[in-house]
């Protein structure tokens, strides 16, 4: 296995492994690799929905895909198509977040292979959130640790969401009431690194906990200007039969919807994850 970063902050290719073939010893390797950084790009791998399942079933079993609709026979694999006739050009995910963070446990990590590629576009965007508070002020460090965040679908799949209005090809199922919230850490524990991560996005993550959206903004909007700044991202470039797995726990992404006119189909799994912590100075 030869692991070649993509950028001195986040991302690495890894060549010469099967992901249909991994040994307990590759698997440890990976790990490691995963740990450090953050997002994995297997190139040239091979892979059915059933394969694909099997190696979310090794990194932790499916998390819970609500709004969603998966394939007829992997309902926890999720077909993210485009198809080169649709009218909007708007792609789904094309908006920076960190997958689901609206669920009580969101997934510890999301797997997305590539079945159908334009010839060019359609990369997607990755930014470090641990890189994001290590670059803050230690005072400003100190003003989040603690802190918690409101996070809700309410944007993206709420009553009055249009997502699924520009997702032709994709079933989408928006909640009828209001959807629930769910309150998490601003700054979290990575549970394999003990790293401190800033996790807020601006898809899912309305407001701070007990202060209103207006007053929550100003921060927010710096704090997710800062996460994504240049030097914290990686951007990959997919060919049919890339598989990328990201670490969920510390890091945003972002589609890109510059393929008009072409098609792109991705299969996308989440493994479960765990109620997020706060991280302590402490712990
Ligand atoms: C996603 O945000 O889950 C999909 C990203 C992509 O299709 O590039």
């Amino acid at each position: 296995m030869h692991i070649t970063p993509l950028t001195g902050t986040i991302g690495a290719e890894v060549h010469g492994i099967d992901l249909n073939r991994l040994d307990a010893a590759a698997e440890e390797q990976l790990e490691e690799a995963f740990a450090r950084h953050l997002v994995l790009v297997f190139r040239d791998q091979c892979m059915t929905p059933a394969d694909l399942m099997a190696l979310t079933n090794r990194f932790g079993g499916p998390g819970d895909t609500p709004y969603l609709q998966g394939l007829p026979d992997y309902p926890d694999v999720v077909p993210v198509i485009k198809e080169a006739s649709e009218k909007s050009q708007h792609s789904f995910g094309a908006g920076w977040h960190t997958d689901f963070t609206f669920q009580e446990r969101p997934p510890a990590r999301t797997l997305l292979y590539a079945v159908d590629t334009p010839p060019s576009g359609g990369d997607t965007l990755y930014a470090n959130q641990y890189a994001a508070f290590e670059a803050l002020s230690e005072g400003m460090k100190s003003s989040l640790l603690g802190l918690k965040a409101v996070h809700s679908a309410v944007r993206s799949y709420g009553p009055k969401a249009t997502l699924k209005d520009h997702m032709e090809n994709m079933t989408i199922t928006n909640d009828t009431d209001e959807p629930d919230i769910q309150l998490h850490p601003v700054i979290r524990k990575n549970p394999v690194t003990g790293k401190p991560a800033l996790w807020v996005n601006p898809t899912y993550t309305i407001r701070f906990e007990d202060m209103t959206e207006q007053e929550s903004n100003t921060l927010l909007d710096y704090l997710n200007a800062l996460i994504v700044y240049p030097g914290h991202c990686c951007r990959v470039r997919w060919q049919p039969g890339t598989l990328t797995m990201w670490d969920n726990r510390a890091t945003q992404h972002c589609a890109t919807s510059d393929y008009r006119g072409y098609r792109r189909e991705m299969w996308r799994t989440t493994t479960a994850g765990e109620i997020p912590s706060a991280y302590s100075k402490d712990c």
